[in-house]
């Protein structure tokens, strides 16, 4: 509300857009990585076990943001030309840069196909890279621990109740409807008053 940019005081489109781009940047990311990443447990039983051991290590979470990389791309426009990999790039040139393909990069990761909650090192770009880094990406991480480790302890039997239907987007990696089953675990005692 109080930021300034270039010495003058942010205008109120601009505040209204941040708040906006807060909003959506913490909503569809979050709750695909969430899903996602629940997904990836239920379909890899003996990664599942690992992470019911040990469900508050800090790596389970990466690789939930690696395997989902619920933002698949991200672009910018290039202020000088430049060549990359032998394919040159003018200033101007928009350029795409594909998250979710950095995040199989195998000269990256080992064995980047599979799903690992242990994997170590695990420098994925889920959130992107430089300047324009995630700002929420601790809140998201920590969202996620919570969300995972109470799914963990209420529902340890969650499994697929149906097909998965995938969100049909090039943008966000998402899923749009995932039926799964759980035993409910007793109600628990109400506190005495
Ligand atoms: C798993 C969850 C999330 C993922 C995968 C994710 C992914 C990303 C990516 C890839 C970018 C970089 C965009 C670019 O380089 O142009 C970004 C930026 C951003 N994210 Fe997230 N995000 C997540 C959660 C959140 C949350 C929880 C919030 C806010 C509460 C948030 C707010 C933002 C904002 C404001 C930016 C823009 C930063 C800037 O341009 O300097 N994100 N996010």
């Amino acid at each position: 509300m109080h930021g300034a940019a270039g010495g003058a005081p942010l205008s109120q489109n601009e505040i209204s857009f941040n708040a906006i781009l807060l909003i959506l940047g913490g909503q569809e990311t979050t709750r695909n990585a969430t899903s996602g990443g629940m997904l990836a447990l239920i379909q890899h039983p003996a990664e599942r076990a690992k992470f019911l051991a040990n469900a508050d290590a800090p790596e389970a979470i990466e690789e939930f943001l690696r395997w989902t990389s619920p933002v698949t791309h991200i672009m910018r426009t290039a202020t000088r030309d430049l060549e990359i990999r032998g394919r040159k790039i003018r200033a101007g040139e928009r350029v795409l840069l594909w998250n979710a393909a950095a995040n199989r990069d195998p000269e990256q990761f080992a064995e980047p196909d599979r799903f690992d909650v242990a994997r170590t090192p695990n420098d994925h770009v889920a959130f992107g890279h430089g300047e324009h880094f995630c700002l929420g990406a601790n809140l998201a991480r920590l969202e996620m621990r919570v969300i995972f480790e109470e799914v963990s302890r209420r529902m340890p039997d969650i499994e697929l109740a149906g097909p998965v239907e995938r969100l049909r987007s090039n943008f966000v990696a998402g899923i749009k409807r995932m039926p799964v089953r759980f035993t409910p675990r007793p109600a628990r005692a109400a506190a005495p008053a």
